[in-house]
């Protein structure tokens, strides 16, 4: 028989090359990273992440992709930049030192810019003679605001804000500038969004129950796909991550692999194979003493046994309790926690805030790697804030376990008057 084959129209589209930019989750929800050889506009209010995002771009490309990097700053001095990453694990010192990251700092002249014919003239010569020094492929300009601080001719302004761009992208950096958010929703004091076609993200810092939640959220991206949720970020010694809402995708192949539940008899339960499907998620519910806890241990205890690593989240006991409360019913955590195989987190989610929280537990699982992980019981994140937010994060945290083919048991508490409703009240099954 002849094969037909159907000629395939193929659209090749350019894609349009992306800078990575090392920062955790910004890379996912960007599709790659910011435009290669391009201008990004980070907008935000005072205390957002502004400062420390460009910064953040800059110590991963020299760290990370071999790229240098120039950040000129017109706020704050060199010795001001070293306090704010001070607090991070991050050397900048060191990156300088290797002319890795040059800093920059310009006072501008008050009088020069109020002078008629403003123009940018001397950042350029200086801003070229510091990118050819080290060969810098990133760029960042901290802030827009302050550049143009003392301009009041609007034409000026907008004719040198122009000429800057252009010369930014003929130069063939990637380019951070910061901006801050106008009265009127405007990403920049001035409206000069306007001038960057290329790609806009919105920092947000908000405070509700007392919690700071940071939020990031790309406002515009040419010529690029890109998630469009407001995504949460945290900082913390280690930079900006930005944890996205379901970066791993539901794509993991199933499998037939079972994991003892640690309990002979309740193995043999599970018709013709033994124990839990690997890599799957278990509730188990229970009013309060029906021994949910023990389930759990039993789990623990097996996995260590087979050689597996367990993380185990304990958010209503601490770690001696917990031991002993084991040690009491048969199971001996204290030689596994020794070998290593045993890792108990206790500590209540309150603690940290939501969001923070997922953190730890996406850094604690990349550091950690376990097999097996117990949060025990998954009802104590019920109350750490609405609804939505609370089944949001279990369902990112669900999502990061799956991903890894790790095993999930989830412990949950019922009072006894919900005790037909197996899902334990949370929606989760
Ligand atoms: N190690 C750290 N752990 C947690 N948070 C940190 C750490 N270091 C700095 N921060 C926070 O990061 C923020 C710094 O923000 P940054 O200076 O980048 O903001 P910005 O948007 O540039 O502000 P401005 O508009 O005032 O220049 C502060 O809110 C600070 O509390
Ligand atoms: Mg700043």
């Amino acid at each position: 028989m002849k094969k037909t084959t159907k000629k395939k129209i193929t659209t090749k589209r350019n894609k349009l090359p992306k800078c990575p930019t090392g920062i955790k989750g910004l890379d996912e929800i960007t599709e790659g990273g910011l435009p290669k050889n391009r201008i990004t506009l980070v907008s935000g209010n005072g205390g957002s992440g502004k400062t420390l995002m460009g910064i953040d771009f800059l110590i991963k490309g020299a760290t990370a992709y071999n790229e240098p990097g120039v950040l000129m700053s017109f706020e704050e001095t060199d010795d001001e930049q070293y306090k704010n990453v001070a607090s991070l694990n991050m050397d900048l010192a060191g990156l300088v030192s290797q002319k890795k990251i040059l800093l920059q700092h310009v006072v501008l002249d008050r009088k020069e810019i109020q002078e008629k014919d403003f123009n940018l003239e001397g950042i350029f010569v200086r801003l070229e003679e510091a990118i050819d020094s080290i060969g810098a492929k990133r760029v960042v300009l901290d802030s827009l605001e302050s550049i143009f601080s003392g301009v009041t001719d609007n034409g000026v302004l907008r004719f040198e804000m122009k000429r800057l761009f252009r010369w930014l992208k003929e130069k063939q950096v990637t380019t951070i500038v910061s901006g801050e958010q106008g009265a009127n929703g405007s990403y920049t004091r001035h409206g000069l969004e306007e001038y960057i076609s290329d790609c806009i993200i919105l920092l947000d810092n908000r405070v509700r129950d007392q919690i700071a939640t940071r939020r990031i959220r790309i406002v515009k991206y040419r010529g690029s796909k890109h998630g469009t949720s407001e995504y949460p970020f945290v900082i913390d010694d280690e930079g900006l991550s930005v944890i996205p809402i379901t970066s791993a995708g539901l794509n993991q192949p199933g499998t037939n692999k079972r994991v003892s539940t640690g309990i002979p008899s309740l193995d043999k339960l599970f018709t013709g194979r033994k124990g839990y499907t690997r890599g799957s998620t278990i509730l188990t519910s229970g009013t309060a003493g029906s021994g949910k806890t023990s389930f759990a241990g039993a789990f623990a205890l097996d996995s260590c046994k087979h050689g597996e690593r367990c993380l185990y989240f304990s958010y209503e006991e601490s770690t001696g309790q917990l031991v002993q409360n084991m040690n009491s019913i048969g199971i001996d955590f204290a030689p596994w926690i020794e070998k290593g195989l045993l890792k108990i987190v206790a500590l209540r989610p309150s603690f940290l805030g939501l969001e923070l929280h997922l953190l730890n537990v996406y850094k604690l699982v990349d550091s950690f790697k376990p097999k097996a992980v117990v949060v025990d019981p998954l009802t104590s994140l019920v109350g750490e804030g609405e609804q939505r937010e609370v089944s949001s994060m279990i369902t990112r945290m669900i999502d990061l376990f799956k991903s890894r083919s790790i095993t999930t048991f989830f412990t949950s508490l019922v009072s006894a008057n919900f005790q037909s409703n197996t899902s334990g009240e949370i929606g989760v099954s």
